[in-house]
């Protein structure tokens, strides 16, 4: 099969958010598409072993959230990288609770659609959210995050749970092996590990982010 014939899809970049009791959880994905227009109804496909998956299992409820090309490493990082069963995702950004009581980000966002889940497919590694919409809002007109632009422009990466992974995107810049004694650094973002004196312009290979980002922990 041809595997970069996958990249002449186009998508979009959105958080999607959900709640499992006292727990705020939430996502970056690229697969949230509406499905129809009357009820308008969206579909989302996330990977079982998101958090965020759960939440949503437990209450039927998600709310989607598009980014706009503003959203920097910083959001997309901790949304996207980290799980919300260990780390207050929502803590550094606006955010509002809708109608649900699903909470969702309101900075670097385009607009929010609410919606209750009406039927679920099991895909394997995934499961397929259809989700009629309950209430949907503009939060400003600013130019939307494509996932090209992501790539592109951001020089964000995909890690392993989204349904649009090709392995090659992360294997590409991998450092070099570090030697046995080296120094540890980990990136502040995604958690990725690097043994060795960090060379000059190092950029995380997971989510992308610049040296700067990395902490020394050993
Ligand atoms: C660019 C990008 C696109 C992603 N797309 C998806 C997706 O469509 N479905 C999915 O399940 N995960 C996707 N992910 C991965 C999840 O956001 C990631 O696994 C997240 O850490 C899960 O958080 P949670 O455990 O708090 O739910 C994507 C991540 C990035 C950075």
């Amino acid at each position: 099969m041809d595997l970069k014939a996958f990249f002449k899809l186009s998508y979009g970049l959105y958080i999607i958010s959900s709640v499992s009791g006292d727990l705020d959880c939430g996502c970056i994905a690229n697969t949230l598409q509406q499905v129809t227009a009357e009820p308008p109804m969206l579909s989302i496909a996330l990977h079982k072993d998101n958090r965020t998956t759960r939440a949503i299992l437990e209450s039927g409820k998600f709310c989607g959230a598009v980014l706009t090309e503003e959203a920097d490493m910083n959001l997309i990082g901790a949304f996207g990288f980290q799980t919300s069963e260990k780390f207050d995702k929502f803590g550094g950004f606006s955010s509002e609770r809708d109608e649900n009581g699903v909470r969702y980000v309101t900075d670097c966002v385009a607009a929010r659609y609410s919606c209750e889940v009406v039927d679920s497919v099991d895909l394997g590694t995934h499961i397929m959210f259809i989700g009629k919409v309950t209430a949907a809002e503009t939060l400003c007109n600013d130019p939307v995050m494509t996932y090209d632009y992501y790539h592109r422009v951001v020089k964000g990466k995909t890690p392993a749970k989204a349904p649009s992974y090709k392995g090659e995107d992360v294997k590409a810049d991998e450092p070099a092996p570090a030697k046995a004694s080296a120094e540890k650094w980990q990136c502040a973002i995604c958690g990725y590990i690097y043994e060795g004196e960090l060379p000059e312009g190092y950029q995380c290979p997971i989510c992308g982010v610049p040296a700067s980002k990395f902490e020394k922990i050993g």
